[in-house]
């Protein structure tokens, strides 16, 4: 296993060694008293996921839906974008460059860290998120690739055998390295989230976060939180947070304008950036009126700061695919919204593929 960088500070314990309720992000909130309103609560006991309720309020409110479709589709510029946004049709005719083994070649990337002796002329990343559970659907064109990675929203209430079952589909992919991102609905792996909101989200007895991070790690899965690993001389930084969307209070979760804080802690020398949250105004488009959703600090902070070869990201499950950026010195950064499943949750989409040089 590659040595792991960690640029998080650790949590401060109390001497029963639970870990403090984090008063910046929940206010004087304490342990198990999380403040979602009642049909948060509702959705959470009932165990019903985000796909159900969105294909629920289609057909009730279909004819507002109707006219969200149209102002999406004048947004997106195209009808067959948001159709395969919305239920993961008519590919060919949306302009997505998606289909099974496709690869994308960043030849304009110049690592930051050349010097070291490069043992390898390529490293290919196949990339995934938000399966929501639904992994399985996979099927034999899953392409092959040195680096499985997946950018979040594994699964849907974020419980441990959600993540288990997720982890041990996971681990089973042939590829050499695995690198899992949690999003805000893998709940489980947020310490200070669950401490406060477990009661909100958990059916049961509260479950350990620190037992599914050591099931992956043993798995060979590589988890990033605030943190990087080198791999074939290639870095990689992995970072969950995203903004919080009122009412629903989700895992690493923060409001707008305190998301810089995150973003600062990336290494400026990472050459893949793996996020859950999209940069603003690129891949981010939220099908209910084709708006832009993604953080405008973290597309600063890549554009101007870290030119990565390569930023994945998913969490907006409406507007798949790759966009290209190409700086001033003829470098570029390949932009990846990799959400496998469309807005209704109908079908998966195939991975994004990408190879890097290394010399
Ligand atoms: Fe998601």
């Amino acid at each position: 296993m590659p040595k792991r960088y960690s640029s998080k500070p650790r949590a401060p314990r109390t001497k029963k060694g639970q870990a403090f309720v984090d008063e910046e992000r929940f206010g004087r909130l304490k342990e198990g008293e999380g403040k979602n309103p009642f049909y948060v609560n509702l959705v959470s006991r009932f165990r019903i996921q985000d796909g159900y309720l969105k294909r629920f309020l289609l057909v009730l409110f279909f004819p507002i839906q109707l006219v969200l479709f149209f102002s999406a589709a004048y947004s997106y510029g195209s009808l067959f974008a948001v159709l395969y946004a919305s239920f993961g049709i008519l590919e060919g005719l949306s302009g997505q460059r998606r289909r099974a083994g496709h690869v994308i070649t960043n030849k304009k990337f110049k690592s930051k860290r050349r010097s070291r002796a490069q043992t390898r002329e390529s490293l290919t990343l196949v990339c995934i998120s938000d399966t929501h559970m639904r992994h399985k659907y996979f099927d034999d064109t899953f392409p092959n690739g040195d680096v499985l990675v997946h950018t979040g929203d594994a699964s849907n209430f974020g419980s441990f055998n959600e993540l288990k079952e997720f982890a041990l589909w996971f681990a089973q992919q042939p590829h050499k390295y695995k690198i899992f991102v949690p999003g805000n609905h893998d709940m489980l792996f947020d310490e200070k989230f669950y401490d406060v909101y477990y009661k909100e989200w958990t059916i049961g007895k509260k479950e350990s976060s620190l037992k599914i991070k050591q099931l992956m790690e043993k798995l060979g899965i590589i988890v990033l939180i605030d943190e990087s690993i080198v791999i074939e001389n290639i870095k990689f930084y992995g970072s969950p947070w995203t903004i919080i969307e009122h009412p629903w209070q989700t895992a690493f979760q923060l409001p707008a304008d305190k998301m810089v804080t995150k973003w600062k802690q990336i290494e400026e020398d990472t050459d893949v950036l793996l996020t859950h949250s999209p940069p603003y105004g690129i891949l981010d488009k939220c099908l209910f009126g084709g708006s832009n959703t993604g953080c405008r600090d973290l597309m600063r902070v890549v554009k101007e700061k870290i030119k990565p070869a390569v930023h994945v990201y998913g969490h907006e499950h409406g507007e798949p695919g790759i966009q290209q950026h190409i700086y001033q010195s003829g470098q570029c950064t390949y932009f990846g919204n990799a959400a496998s499943v469309s807005e209704y949750y109908i079908t998966r989409r195939n991975p994004l593929v990408f190879s890097i040089t290394l010399s």
